[in-house]
């Protein structure tokens, strides 16, 4: 059998409940790059932090992982963007303007729970949902720039 270099693989304990810290936009799409490989159809992605704190841009990260180059907005103005890709549908939700009991008519319940990958920010949107399985992104303003934490709940 081939030996496999351990430093090359990518695998879910890079991320599981890991800290991670990032100086630029430009390293937290990086990471955002490098998160992706591990995901999965039908994953779903919380992400947490302020306006500003760089949730879209780790989001960025994740579909140019998955070939999209177009831009992903921030600027909320679009509840549900929707993107094919050879593996499978990427769902990103921002959910900020979203009122909690608009959820059902949005259908919301399709993207969560149909065969993509959801991410999902402002996701305290959704917490009537009670969704356990999950992956949880928070990020947080540091002097030593973007603090990322990485939680995966089952
Ligand atoms: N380390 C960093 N990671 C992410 N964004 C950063 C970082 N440093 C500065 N920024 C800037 O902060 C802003 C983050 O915006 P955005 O990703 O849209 O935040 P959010 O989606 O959380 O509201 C961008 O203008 C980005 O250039
Ligand atoms: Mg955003």
């Amino acid at each position: 059998m081939a030996k496999q270099k351990k430093s090359n693989i990518t695998d879910i304990t890079t991320f599981k409940n890991k800290i991670f810290y990032t100086k630029t936009d430009t390293e937290t799409r990086e990471l955002g790059k490098s998160f992706a490989k591990i995901l999965k159809p039908k994953d779903i992605v919380f992400f947490n932090g302020n306006l500003g704190a760089g949730k879209t841009t780790f989001i960025q990260g994740i579909l140019s992982f998955f070939g999209i180059k177009k831009f992903v907005r921030s600027a909320s103005f679009m509840l549900v963007s929707e993107f094919e890709t050879k593996v499978c549908p990427v769902y990103h939700l921002d959910l900020y303007r979203l009122d909690e009991n608009n959820t059902l008519d949005l259908g919301i319940d399709e993207y969560l729970f149909g065969d993509g990958i959801s991410l999902v920010e402002w996701c305290d949107r959704l917490k009537h949902y009670n969704i356990k399985q999950r992956w949880e992104i928070n990020i947080d303003y540091t002097d030593n720039g973007r603090k990322i934490k990485i939680e995966r709940f089952l």
